[in-house]
C-alpha cells in the first residue's frame, strides 16, 4: 500500500473559466499537505489552463479514446490529455459506462492506452443498488476489477502508483448516501484480493480509493478505513472550502 493518500477531485460536466480562481485556491491550500497527493480531473476544456497554473496538484482528464488518433468526431485521446498537461486519467466511471454504454473491454482498452500515453490511469468499479440488494456486489464488482484493469503485460515497467481503482458504489454516487465503512473495507480487501491475482507483487502499489458522497463530516473515517488508499470526489470537489476539509481529513498540515 502506497504511503501518501490520494485525494482527487472529479468535477464531471461542471466548471467554465470562471472556476480556475476555485481551482488555484485548492492548488494553495493543498500545498500546505506535502503528505497527500492531491490531483484535479476538470472538464477538457480546463484541463490547460489549470496545468498551467497549478504548482502543488496534478491534473487529469475524465475520460480518453482507445486510439492516439483518428477520424472519432468529438473524442479526446490519451496523447492529447498529456499535450495539454494532464498526468492521469479517470477511465470507467460509472456515468460513463450508463450513459456511454461503455464495456469492461472498452474500459480496459482505454487504460491501456493511457498507459501507452505515460498517463496514470483511475479505474472505476462499483455495484448498482439492485446489484448490492440482490448480494452480488463483490461478485460484480472483483468481475469489473479482472476485466477493466490494464493487462499485466501492458503494466510491466509501470512506477508503483500509476494506477488506482476508485470503488465508487453508483448509489452513492451524488446521493448523499454514503457507503458504511465495514462494506467499504469488505470490497476494497475483494478488489485487493483481485489486484494482487492479476499483478502478483507488482500490484502492492495499486492504491483503491473510495468514491460515493464523500464530505468533509465522512471523509476522516472513510480514508482512516483499512485498506482505503484516497478518495474520489465528486460534488464536495468543486468548492475549495469542501474539497480543502477532504484534503485536511487525510494528512497533517504543514507548520512551515
Ligand atoms: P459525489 O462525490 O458527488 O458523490 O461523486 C462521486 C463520483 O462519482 C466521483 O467520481
Amino acid at each position: 500500500m502506497s504511503a501518501s493518500p490520494y485525494i482527487v477531485g472529479n468535477w464531471k460536466m461542471n466548471g467554465t473559466r470562471a472556476m480556475l480562481a476555485e481551482a488555484r485556491a485548492i492548488d494553495r491550500a493543498a500545498a500546505r499537505y506535502p503528505g497527500v497527493q492531491v490531483a484535479l480531473a476538470p472538464p477538457f476544456t480546463l484541463i490547460q489552463p489549470f496545468a498551467e497554473a497549478a504548482q502543488a496538484i496534478a491534473t487529469g482528464g475524465q475520460d480518453c479514446h482507445v486510439a492516439a488518433k483518428g477520424a472519432h468526431t468529438g473524442d479526446i485521446s490519451a496523447p492529447m490529455l498529456a499535450d495539454c498537461g494532464a498526468s492521469f486519467v479517470i477511465v470507467g466511471h460509472s456515468e460513463r459506462r450508463k450513459d456511454h454504454g461503455e464495456s469492461d473491454a472498452l474500459v480496459k482498452a482505454k487504460a491501456e492506452a493511457a498507459i501507452d500515453a505515460g498517463l496514470g490511469v483511475i479505474v472505476c468499479v462499483g455495484e448498482t443498488l439492485e446489484e448490492r440488494d440482490a448480494g452480488k456486489a463483490e461478485a460484480v464488482v472483483s468481475k469489473q476489477v479482472d476485466k477493466s484493469l490494464p493487462s499485466a503485460e501492458a503494466i510491466a515497467e509501470l512506477a508503483p502508483g500509476r494506477i488506482s481503482v476508485a470503488y465508487e458504489p453508483v448509489w452513492a454516487i451524488g446521493t448523499g448516501r454514503v457507503a458504511e465503512v465495514e462494506d467499504v473495507v469488505a470490497m476494497h480487501a475483494a478488489i485487493r484480493a483481485r489486484i494482487t491475482a492479476a499483478y502478483g507483487d507488482k500490484g502492492e502499489g495499486v492504491r483503491i480509493l473510495y468514491g460515493g458522497s464523500v464530505n468533509a463530516e465522512n471523509a476522516a473515517a472513510l480514508l482512516a478505513a483499512e485498506g482505503v488508499g484516497g478518495a474520489l470526489v465528486g460534488g464536495a470537489s468543486l468548492a475549495a472550502e469542501s474539497f480543502v476539509a477532504i484534503i485536511a481529513a487525510a494528512g497533517t498540515e504543514s507548520v512551515a
